[in-house]
Order: structure tokens, then C-alpha cells, then sequence
């Protein structure tokens, strides 16, 4: 019987030109890992048509500074920076009041949101309901911006769409048309930006203590953007670890924390909270470049631990001390060798 996947010498293999690319930006730890930065960076770098947000909604804090003024994005993509577009996707949900209080702070700081930002018309949206039950929580230590009532209520089958919101109304786009089918761009490039990250994951963070969205590449794909587009996956991670949240995280008993929270400005950016400490766990940051496919890292912060002075890598049942930053450097990139790149990033981020 003839076989259909065998091919036969008169057969062609046609080679059609991909007219979309996409790189990823993930976060490998508890959020907080300099993402910001490195999607900032990458959109300045890069030929992007689109900067991305795929998950999420202001619970997030990005930290970015941009011609040496700090900016703090909660909704909006990286991208408003250098006038490329750039969309809230629908893996997201939307605050109406707090995304138009985010525009003006970006415009009063001289960056030209409105030209450049769209909603695809079926993210979600963050109501005053959400957001007031949110703010009950005493479990999880949420940042009580409505962001997982959203969620229930989109899976639920009775959330409320960006669509529906006539206050954005001049914002909404398909995102089927802006991506797949848009006459204004012959190829599109687009830079995906995600929020939190492995370790508050809703399937792969440590459950209840996790955010209601899917942080790693997996939450790209349902944004309409496909598998075979992506090209580079950029995992962020920090040279220690931080986490905010109710679950115990901190071991008390380790002084350097306490030097790393304060050298390294670990506070919320969002809730202004102080972020708990540990040191860097080489096991999940394995496990996140495995399951986000990451071919590419970047270490951030590594000017706080050159300041505290100390250097330790949890990996599994062991710990590993080390006397400066060469070996501790070292042993990361000898262990950790799936990627092809690594950064260790001292860059104080005010680039
Ligand atoms: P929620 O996303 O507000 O529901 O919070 C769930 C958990 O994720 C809490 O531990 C939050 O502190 C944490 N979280 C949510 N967003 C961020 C973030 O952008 N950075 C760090 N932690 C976050
Ligand atoms: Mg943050």
C-alpha cells in the first residue's frame, strides 16, 4: 500500500519563507527578575514590528528606565518606548482606570503611549468587584489587584471583555487581523513580554501560592501567536531569589538577606512590599529552561552579590558556597548547560 508520509524522489520539499517571528522574554523564578530591563534592551535591539504582553494584568510591576528616567509599566508593553506597537493580548486582563492612570504617567514622562498602544478585544477585564474581593485575600498574598476573581470569572464563562469597555474602545484590535492578516506589515516580528514568572506559574509554581495566569512560553501560544514562529526564548532570572507572597520563604537565620533586600532595592515595585530572600536555586532554574524551551539567560543583579560579599547556589539537597563571583559564575555555567547563552548582568539597570 502506498505509504502518504513517504516521499518519493520526484517529490518536492517546499521551503515557504516564515512571516512571523517571535522571541520570548520569561521569567524563571518568583517574578521581580529584571524582565523589564531585558525587554527594554531587546526592543531597542531588535526589528520588532510588535511588543507583546501575554499574561497578566497590573499585578505586574516592570521596572524600566529609559533615557535615565525610571519608569514602573504595569499593563503596558515594553515597546511604547521606541514607538513600536504594542498590544495587551488576550492572555491578559485589563483595569480600565489603572491602564489610563498608566498611560498618563508614561505621556507626563514624555513617552508617546497613545499612538502605539491597542487591546486585543478579548482580553479580560478587571472589575471593581474583582478587585474588592481581591483585596480580602489573607491567603495567597496576592497583590490585590483583582487579578485572579478576573480569571475565575473569564473561566467561569461570565467575565467581561476589553470589547465591551467603550472607554477603550479607540484601543481594541483582533488579534487575529494584527498579527496574521495586517496589510501594514509584510512581515511581523514581535517581541513577547511576560509577567511573573516560573515559580508563580499556575501550573508549574508551587500551588495555592501562585498567580491565576501561565507565565511561561505555553501562555504565548494562545495569544494567536504559534509555536513555529518563535525563535529565541529569553529566560530572566536573578543571581539569588526573591518572592513576595504568604508563604514562609525566607530563612531567617541567613544575615546576607537582609544586606541583598537592601543593596538590591528588594521591595515590590507594584505593592511596595519587602520581597523575601533566598539564595539561587539551580534546580528550578533548570526545570523553567526545560519547560520554556529558554535558549538564552540572563543572570540580573550580579552587582548586588559582588557588594554583599557572599555567593551560595542551592541545587537539590545540596548548597554550594563560593569566595567570589568568577567561581560562583563558573559553577553556573558548567551546570547549567542547556542554553546557549548566558549573561551575567551588573548593569544597574539606568540605561
Ligand atoms: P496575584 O497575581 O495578585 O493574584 O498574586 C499571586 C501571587 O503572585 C502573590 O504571591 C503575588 O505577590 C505574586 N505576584 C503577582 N504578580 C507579581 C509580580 O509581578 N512580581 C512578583 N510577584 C508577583
Ligand atoms: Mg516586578
Amino acid at each position: 500500500m502506498h505509504n502518504p508520509f513517504d516521499l518519493h524522489p520526484e517529490d518536492k520539499l517546499i521551503m515557504k519563507d516564515c512571516n512571523m517571528i517571535a522571541d520570548v522574554v520569561v521569567g524563571l523564578q518568583y517574578g521581580d527578575e529584571g524582565k523589564g530591563k531585558v525587554t527594554h534592551q531587546l526592543a531597542r535591539n531588535g526589528n520588532y514590528t510588535h511588543v507583546v504582553r501575554f499574561n497578566g494584568g497590573c499585578n505586574a510591576g516592570h521596572t524600566i528606565y529609559h533615557e535615565g528616567k525610571k519608569f514602573v509599566t504595569h499593563h503596558i508593553p515594553a515597546g511604547v518606548f521606541y514607538g513600536i506597537r504594542s498590544v495587551i493580548g488576550p492572555g491578559c486582563v485589563v483595569n480600565p482606570k489603572k491602564l489610563f492612570e498608566e498611560i498618563e504617567d508614561l505621556e507626563s514622562g514624555g513617552i508617546d503611549v497613545k499612538s502605539h498602544l491597542k487591546i486585543a478585544a478579548n482580553a479580560h477585564v478587571i472589575t471593581d468587584f474583582h478587585i474588592a474581593e481581591d483585596s480580602k485575600d489573607k491567603n495567597i498574598g496576592t497583590t490585590k489587584t483583582g487579578n485572579g476573581p478576573a480569571y475565575r470569572d473569564k473561566y467561569a464563562r461570565k467575565g467581561v471583555m476589553a470589547s465591551e469597555i467603550p472607554s477603550l474602545s479607540d484601543m481594541i484590535v483582533d488579534m487575529y487581523s494584527e498579527i496574521h492578516d495586517n496589510p501594514e506589515f509584510e512581515k511581523v516580528e514581535i517581541l513577547c513580554e511576560g509577567a511573573q514568572g516560573f515559580g508563580l506559574d499556575i501550573d508549574w509554581g508551587e500551588y495555592p501560592f501562585v498567580t491565576s495566569s501561565h507565565c511561561t512560553t505555553a501562555g504565548v501560544i494562545s495569544n494567536g501567536i504559534p509555536h513555529t514562529s518563535i525563535r529565541d526564548v529569553w529566560g530572566v532570572a536573578k543571581v539569588y531569589e526573591t518572592y513576595v507572597g504568604a508563604k514562609d520563604f525566607e530563612d531567617d537565620s541567613e544575615l546576607a538577606f537582609d544586606l541583598i533586600r537592601n543593596i538590591g532595592s528588594e521591595f515590590g515595585a507594584t505593592t511596595g512590599r519587602p520581597r523575601q530572600v533566598s539564595w539561587l536555586s539551580a534546580d528550578m532554574v533548570k526545570r523553567s529552561i526545560k519547560v520554556n524551551g529558554v535558549n538564552k539567560v540572563v543572570f540580573n543583579k550580579a552587582d548586588i552579590l559582588d557588594e554583599v560579599g557572599s555567593w551560595c547556589i542551592h541545587d537539590g539537597m545540596d548548597s554550594h558556597n563560593f569566595q567570589n563571583s568568577e567561581d560562583f559564575e563558573q559553577w553556573i555555567l558548567r551546570e547549567i548547560d542547556e542554553p546557549d547563552l548566558i549573561i551575567f548582568s551588573r548593569s544597574p539597570e539606568k540605561i
